[in-house]
């Protein structure tokens, strides 16, 4: 059940947290997981222990916002595996502050970098898989896309983009057999959450029903289910992955 064996598959920001997990499970079930990120060190090392632990990964310098490094690193990655069976569009940075006192560039960057670095990676893999007649793409939503958050109306809005771009990507895409789904997951525990304040956590922890905060293998156990053939019928959803947080 759920074998990735001989997928190969680009996650996007895959050098920490639940990209890194994305790439660890995607690995353990037998596909060559291609991790992508602006940065690289980490990146490396997330091969290399994929790598000892008997698993197939690869690591390649790349930032979503540049179209041509995207176009590029596709290329890349067909030239050397003959196809791209996945995308993850993981990458993602968080920029908050109230509308009133929001920079230009804080909602610029957000926006660029979730939203259309997700738009970037999904052109550049539409003509591979539509050649090959199959392929399978998660966006990572969040809970705040569906929900809004007070000091995060840019992430927020690149979130609840990313919905629509997911569900207009799956009508476009269906008739090739290419899949996309999004997923939302509520709070994880990563260097995102980790750095907020004790109190603001135990509020977050108060309002999910399971009383703890994921993991990211919970994320990417999600995530490698809907890559796989046993989700085969799903496409152009929004799974919650939240604890219960949203009902
Ligand atoms: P993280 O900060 O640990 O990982 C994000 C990765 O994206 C980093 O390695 C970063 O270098 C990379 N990245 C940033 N800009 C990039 C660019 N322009 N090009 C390529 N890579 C870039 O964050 P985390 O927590 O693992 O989040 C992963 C995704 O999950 C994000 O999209 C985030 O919005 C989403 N998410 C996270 C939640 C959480 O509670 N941690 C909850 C809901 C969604």
């Amino acid at each position: 059940m759920f074998s990735l064996a001989n997928r190969v598959a680009l996650i996007t920001g895959g050098s920490q947290g639940i990209g890194r997990s994305i790439a660890e499970v995607f690995s353990a079930a037998g596909a060559v997981s291609v991790i992508t990120d602006i940065v690289q060190d980490i990146g490396e090392e997330a091969v290399t222990a994929i790598q000892d632990s008997g698993g197939k990964a690869a690591f390649y310098h790349c930032d979503v916002t540049d179209s041509v490094s995207v176009e590029n690193l596709i290329t890349e990655i067909v030239k050397e595996h003959s196809r791209i069976d996945i995308l993850v569009n993981n990458a993602g940075i968080t920029k908050d502050g109230l509308i009133m006192r929001m920079k230009e560039d804080q909602w610029d960057d957000v926006i660029r970098i979730n939203l259309k670095g997700a738009f970037n990676c999904i052109k550049a893999v539409t003509r591979p898989m539509m050649k090959q007649k199959s392929g399978s793409i998660v966006n990572v939503s969040s809970v705040i896309g569906v929900m809004g958050n007070a000091g995060q109306a840019n992430y927020a809005a690149s979130k609840a983009g990313l919905i629509g771009l997911t569900k207009s990507a799956a009508k476009e895409l269906a008739a090739r057999n290419i899949r996309v789904n999004a997923i939302a997951p509520g709070f994880i525990r990563t260097r995102m959450t980790d750095a907020l304040p004790e109190d603001v956590k135990q509020g977050y922890l108060d309002s999910i029903p399971l009383k703890k905060l994921g993991e990211p293998e919970d994320v990417a156990k999600l995530i490698k289910f809907l890559v796989s053939d046993e989700a085969g019928y799903i496409t152009g959803q929004v799974i919650n992955i939240d604890g219960g947080l949203i009902m």
